[in-house]
């Protein structure tokens, strides 16, 4: 059997019940893992005023991968564990490829009517930048409270950031069969940042001759994205639009319990991190309601990128196995947990 360390960060709401079903599943799989629990989120923060010690980043380096649930809580001032913990989390291990597919399995019910708007059915992927963009909280406020209050929020795009997260875009294009790549943005407004995300397409671009380049405006790309979600393949965006755009594709791809994430090191300077698209849910944490398919098709994911490709295409192919059968019944996050583990 396979062995590797990994580092488990279940965090906050449902992000421990659904972590514990992913590890489930990567123990059924006959992967063996040697895991170390990290304790990060509301918990700690309430406990030690702390969001992610130095420490802590550097014990997660050594590790091989990054499971994490969820971070956020009611009970925590907003943004104080986004930009405590997960976004510093992206930024110092450098996971710059935040990579979403949406994939509408057999079975899932979409909230389109697919057989008009999607015959062939939906497989693309997004390829959201991770380390820049508005994430980076270049900005600030003056004047806060006053008529006359000013708040800027900076977005910042290097062609170093750009160029990366682009080729990598590019080479996950020409591996697909349709071998097609859609750059969203929104260059007629944000022209400084557009046209260097334009023209280091057009000019990575030029390594790939057999990829096809498309433009969509993110606001065009939305109306796509519910009246033709076939005709995407590869997009590639920056933090922000790919941020608003990947719920979009979770819900059309029959809902956020089933979109699972990698933010990716192409490089292995670092660990790369797996983690559902969902947040925390406080409304059902605790009650067995969440459902952990995008955890345990993040797991996938994580197989995929430690080379396990046989174990991970296993993992798949009993979430697919589960979700065409799956029907409307509830069923608690351990049972659907269960099953899954079962058709591995
Ligand atoms: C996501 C989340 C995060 C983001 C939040 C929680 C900071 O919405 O992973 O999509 O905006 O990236
Ligand atoms: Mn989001």
């Amino acid at each position: 059997s396979t062995s590797f360390s990994l580092a488990v960060i279940g965090g906050d709401g449902i992000g421990p019940e659904v972590v514990a079903e992913g590890l489930k599943v990567l123990d059924a799989v006959g992967v063996s893992a040697a895991t170390t629990d990290y304790d990060l989120g509301a918990r700690r923060w309430h406990a030690t005023g702390e969001t992610l010690p130095d420490s802590v980043i550097g014990e997660l380096r050594v590790h091989d991968a990054i499971l994490l649930g969820a971070i956020g809580d009611p009970s925590v001032p907003s943004g104080v564990l986004e930009r405590g913990v997960l976004l510093p989390l992206r930024f110092a291990l450098d996971h710059y490829v935040n990579l979403r597919p949406a994939r509408l399995y057999s079975g899932v019910a979409s909230p389109l009517a697919v057989e008009r708007v999607a015959p062939n059915g939906i497989d693309f992927v997004v390829v959201r930048e991770g380390t820049e963009g508005p994430y980076v909280g270049n900005g600030g406020a003056v004047r806060v409270g006053t008529p006359n209050e000013i708040a800027t929020e900076v977005s910042v795009n290097t062609r170093f950031g750009v160029e990366r997260v682009v080729r990598d875009a590019f080479a996950r294009a020409q591996a697909r069969p349709r071998k097609h790549l859609t750059l969203v943005h929104k260059h007629n407004v944000l022209v400084n940042a557009g046209h260097l995300w334009r023209r280091t397409v057009d000019e990575v671009g030029a390594e790939f001759p057999d990829v096809e380049i498309g433009y969509q405006h993110v606001d065009a790309a939305t109306i796509f994205l519910a009246t033709d979600p076939g005709r995407f393949d590869v997009i590639v965006t920056d933090n922000l639009f790919g941020d608003i755009i990947t719920d979009i594709a979770a819900a059309i791809a029959g809902g956020i319990g089933l979109a699972a994430s990698g933010n990716i090191n192409p490089e292995r300077s670092a660990p790369s991190m797996f983690e559902p698209v969902h947040g925390s849910a406080p409304d059902i944490a605790g009650q067995g309601k969440a459902d952990p398919t995008a955890t345990i098709l993040s797991v996938a994911m994580l197989l995929d990128h430690l080379g396990l490709s046989e174990q991970s295409g296993r993992v798949e192919a009993a979430v697919a196995a589960d979700l065409a059968e799956r029907g409307t019944a509830a069923r608690s996050t351990s049972a659907i947990g269960d099953a899954i583990a079962a058709r591995v």
